[in-house]
């Protein structure tokens, strides 16, 4: 299937229009951002890894019955999805305290929390992605509550799934975010999951392996997606 007009162009990724309406391409760029833009780079090899990465844990999730929007993988960059509505919001899972949750908590980075917390956040650019509940989704129509409830199940069962792969590479799943879509009336998992959209933490060291090399200029970067590649056999 070919790109027709480019529908959309994001931080990480493009998305062109196909000559099939149910469909789309994705394209995934080495562009780096961090702080919603306001640090920015480049991660060479990045859109390849993301890429990669992303369509694996797709096929994984699938294999255990979670309805993704992944079709095919066209080339290193480019993969055919199906054409979601969007629900405007990013959903973040964390098990282990870190980032925005360690600075609003107070609480250590690498502090085990005793169940998973599910976060909803508004997607806005212009807003910061600000944190909001489940009756704000509902009051602002941004989904119904059975979406809803779909969304919460689908992302706790897909961290189980996530966990446990993860750490048969040695690697601690401390949190990530997703997005979801609706598809022919189907809540489906959409978006990406790479070093970009989680924090993925060495089993023994501690060591960071993704994006957060990026956001606090840790170095090492394009050799830490490369180590996640290679753990995963890809
Ligand atoms: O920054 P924070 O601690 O809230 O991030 C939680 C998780 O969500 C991290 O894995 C981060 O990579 C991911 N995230 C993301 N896109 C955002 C915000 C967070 O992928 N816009």
């Amino acid at each position: 299937m070919e790109k027709t007009e480019q529908l959309y162009e994001g931080k990480a990724k493009k998305v062109f229009a196909t000559d099939d309406l149910d469909y789309c391409i994705v394209s995934y760029k080495d562009d780096a951002t961090a702080f919603n833009g306001k640090k920015k780079g480049t991660i060479t090899g990045k859109g390849v890894v993301n890429n990669k990465m992303s369509n694996y844990m797709f096929k994984m999730l699938e294999k255990h019955g979670i309805l993704t929007h992944y079709v095919k993988e066209l080339s290193d960059r480019d993969t055919l999805v199906k054409k979601v509505q969007i629900v405007p919001l990013e959903v973040i899972i964390r098990n282990v305290a870190a980032g925005s949750f360690s600075k609003r908590l107070g609480v250590p980075e690498g502090s085990v929390l005793k169940c998973p917390v599910l976060e909803f956040c508004y997607k806005s650019d212009a807003l910061d992605d600000p944190m909001v509940n489940d009756s704000h989704v509902l009051a602002m129509g941004w989904a119904t509550e059975a979406e809803v409830n779909t969304i919460k199940e689908m992302a706790l069962r897909i961290n189980e799934l996530m966990k446990k792969f993860f750490l048969s590479v040695n690697i601690d799943l401390i949190d990530f975010k997703l997005e979801f879509g609706r598809y022919k009336g189907q809540i489906i998992l959409a978006d990406e999951i790479s070093p970009d959209t989680c924090r993925f933490w060495d089993v023994k060291t501690h060591e960071k392996l993704d994006k957060d090399r990026f956001r606090r200029n840790l170095g090492g970067v394009e050799e830490a997606y490369a180590e996640v590649m290679k753990r995963i056999g890809l």
